[in-house]
């Protein structure tokens, strides 16, 4: 029997979010869909705000006071992200508009430069398709991906991943924690082998980048990609870490201002890393409001982000398990609080449906993961996430809920 209560400050928490000030349908909130998206502190808001009414210009580019203030704070979040994910050096880090365009960049940049017709990408089937439709477009040079298989509770199964490695292997690129299921993968087991091989390994962490601690070096991975709006930054900021000498070795993504050092009709020549990779006036606000999100997560510490989610994940596990006709999707004891459900007698977008009269935001759907959702043998799940935020009380708000499902479907 677990314990029932955490001395986790969520409550305290909560009120440093203002969106929950809001009445949904004169009701309170019940935010249970932070995997799509977390809310944002105000500390995170007032950033953005402050950003833009005290100090805004372009940067990088000025040498006048706004301007020189901005780039320094920019360039201080570079060095913030860089040892909030322990790399090497803050060059190794690149902002992007999100971790979607984090992918499409390693993929454009990979397959022009490393991986050849004939050459196998290793993905699994818990990938969002944000790590399978960038591969794919660049297929028209005849790359095979290689899907990973799954064990009998969905989780990557790590062994089989392993077995698939074979001399035409270039490239893993595999997610550290699955959005639809929760599943968190072993990267350090995939990294010891593939670095023995040489073969670069990618890790898609958005959603695990709010929910755990990320140490680039201890991974063992070559690169990892996250988005700012996942650990309660703002949306239109994304993160790509790379291993500095393959940053310095890819060709860049897009071309444009701010990424050169010398252009001509004739010849252009490339900044080096990161700015390689940074073309056009990248989101600076966004990048600012990232900054003040990671010192927010930092000094409520991730590692007592880690384990209250854990406890809520348990109760809310256990709490739904015993429900009538609820069946969860794929449980394991490495997971992060994400649990996907369906029920015999309602549909997803109907229990949602439901669920948002009460006040409580899910999300409902195939989450971006239609080939894990074929894998499974159904099209749609009910999703919960859980942020920081989250209290007991929402628990019980969506445990009565279900409930009135029950009741309404009889
Ligand atoms: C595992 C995973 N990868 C990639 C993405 C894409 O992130 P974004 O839409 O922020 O680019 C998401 C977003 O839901 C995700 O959960």
């Amino acid at each position: 029997m677990i314990s029932n209560t955490h001395n986790f400050p969520a409550k305290e928490l909560k009120g440093q979010f203002p969106i929950f000030l809001k009445k949904i349908y004169g009701k309170p909130l019940t935010f249970l869909d932070t995997a799509a998206s977390a809310q944002k502190p105000y500390s995170v808001i007032d950033e953005v705000k402050k950003c833009y009414s005290e100090n805004y210009s372009n940067i990088h580019r000025g040498i006048y006071y706004l301007s020189s203030t901005l780039t320094k704070q920019y360039e201080d979040t570079r060095i913030k992200v860089s040892k909030f994910i322990n790399s090497e050096d803050p060059s190794e880090i690149v902002f992007t508009k999100s971790a979607t365009e984090a992918l499409n960049l390693l993929a454009t940049s990979l397959c022009k430069s490393y991986i050849n017709d004939d050459d196998e990408i290793i993905l699994s089937h818990l990938e969002h398709h944000a790590n399978i439709v960038p591969w794919q477009i660049q297929k028209s040079n005849n790359i095979k991906l290689v899907i990973s298989e799954l064990k009998d509770n969905f989780s990557l199964d790590i062994d089989d991943l392993l077995s698939k490695i074979t001399s035409k292997t270039k490239l893993i690129s595999i997610t550290h924690m699955s959005n639809s299921l929760g599943h968190i993968t072993d990267i350090k087991k995939i990294t010891s082998e593939a670095n023995k091989k040489n073969i670069p390994v990618i890790v898609d962490g958005c959603q695990y980048i709010a929910h755990g601690k990320v140490d680039v070096k201890e991974l063992g991975c070559d690169f990892y990609v996250f988005s700012g709006h996942k650990i309660y930054g703002p949306s239109g900021v994304g993160v790509l870490y790379g291993k500095k000498d393959w940053l310095n070795k890819l060709p860049p993504y897009q071309g444009g201002g701010d990424m050169i050092e010398k252009v001509s009709f004739e010849k252009t020549t490339f900044a080096s890393a990161p700015q390689k990779f940074e073309a056009g006036t990248p989101p600076i606000a966004q990048v600012i409001g990232l900054g003040a999100a990671i010192d927010f997560v930092q000094d409520v510490g991730i590692e007592e982000i880690k384990s209250y989610e854990k406890f809520l994940y348990q109760h809310a596990y256990e709490k739904m398990n015993e429900l009538p006709n609820v069946k969860i999707i794929g449980h394991s004891e490495n997971k992060g609080a994400i649990i996907s459900f369906t029920m015999n007698n309602a549909h997803p977008s109907d229990i949602a449906t439901l669920f948002d009269q009460e006040g409580i935001a899910i999300r409902s759907g195939h989450h971006c993961t239609q080939p894990l959702m074929n894998k499974i043998g159904i099209s749609q799940t009910a999703r919960i996430s859980f942020g920081l935020y989250n209290t007991m009380e929402d628990i019980d708000i969506l445990i009565q809920s279900i409930n009135k499902v029950n009741d309404f479907f009889k």
